[in-house]
């Protein structure tokens, strides 16, 4: 966790029931940040285009009709909407992957950790940060995007990874439209990018492993199938045909816009939870006290659904 972590003023709204409300309440007192909460969504979707609140905590199940989904579709609507966590008392495996893959950003189930809420609003918040300075990619055309616009998975390593892969891409890019002169630096940098991108799989797989990763097959079999078309491509390329340079672009642009939003983003959630259940002093805070009770029962800590997930296996 980083130092300014509870210092750093974030605005949180919340749509919660009352026990869960008071728990979130206990832990945001002892820091800078402020919470507002709404019992109806209606109430909150207006609260949060006044607001602005920069990230928003709410039920799985709102007023027995809606659910995080409504709240998500309020948030689209929204120009740099708050980055939202889901609150369950109940999460499963199918809860966490769904809430990601819609882009909600975290999972907390209740009872509520401080610790993890203050991970994961910090973390939330960060994003949202990032997400205003970093766009990410809109469909942009090939190779247009501005250097660093990558989506963010909030991973160190792998975002460094990402971001990398990223400026080889649009190296390679400048290579190819500066001239067909420039033939040898052009298969410079796609050795490079290929070489990278090959790395880059094994080290997310060499993580997967280690960890013990429940969706290793799915992700793998995503990471199979870009290496067996780069290999085509970059084949094709070796043997005279210069438009595969630009297939490569191509595809490494649509593969990493459909890829690292869900699949890469899910990984790093489950990594990012492994961390807090295995080096818990990483995320060291000034303890609030009645959170600090809980934080004694290790079996109650809970949203590392992804660690609970793997032993399951
Ligand atoms: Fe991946
Ligand atoms: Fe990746």
């Amino acid at each position: 966790m980083q130092s300014d972590d509870v210092t750093r003023p974030i605005e949180i709204l919340s749509v919660l029931g009352v026990e869960e409300q008071q728990s979130l309440r206990a832990i945001v007192e002892h820091t800078n940040w402020s919470l507002a909460n709404y019992d109806r969504l209606e109430d909150a979707s207006a609260a949060m285009r006044e607001r602005e609140p920069s990230v928003v905590v709410c039920a799985d199940r709102i007023e027995t009709f809606y659910t995080w989904k409504d709240v998500l579709a309020t948030l689209s609507k929204i120009k740099n909407p708050p980055q939202l966590v889901v609150s369950s008392r109940h999460p499963d495996d199918a809860m966490w992957s769904e809430i990601l893959n819609y882009g909600a950003f975290d999972l907390l189930q209740t009872p509520y950790e401080w610790q993890e809420v203050i991970y994961s609003v910090s973390a939330a918040s960060r994003r949202r940060i990032a997400a205003e300075n970093e766009p990410t990619r809109t469909g942009a055309p090939i190779g247009s995007n501005p250097p660093g616009a990558i989506e963010l998975v909030e991973c160190e390593s792998l975002d460094e990874q990402h971001r990398l892969e990223f400026r080889l891409s649009e190296q390679l890019r400048k290579a190819i439209l500066s001239g067909s002169s420039n033939g040898l630096w052009v298969s410079e940098i796609l050795d490079q990018l290929m070489t990278f991108s090959v790395v880059h799989f094994t080290t997310e797989e060499t993580l997967m492993v280690r960890q013990g990763y429940p969706h290793i097959a799915a992700h793998r079999a995503q990471h199979d199938s870009a290496r067996s078309r780069l290999a085509m491509l970059d084949t094709r390329f070796r043997e005279g045909d210069r438009r595969a340079a630009f297939e490569i672009l191509d595809f490494l642009d649509s593969f990493t816009r459909e890829h690292i939003p869900t699949a890469d983003r899910d990984l790093a959630a489950f990594l990012r939870n492994t961390a807090r259940v295995e080096t818990p002093a990483a995320y060291n805070a000034p303890a609030p006290k009645r959170a600090n009770e809980r934080a004694a029962s290790p079996g109650a800590s809970v949203t590392n659904i992804a660690v609970k997930l793997s032993a399951r296996k």
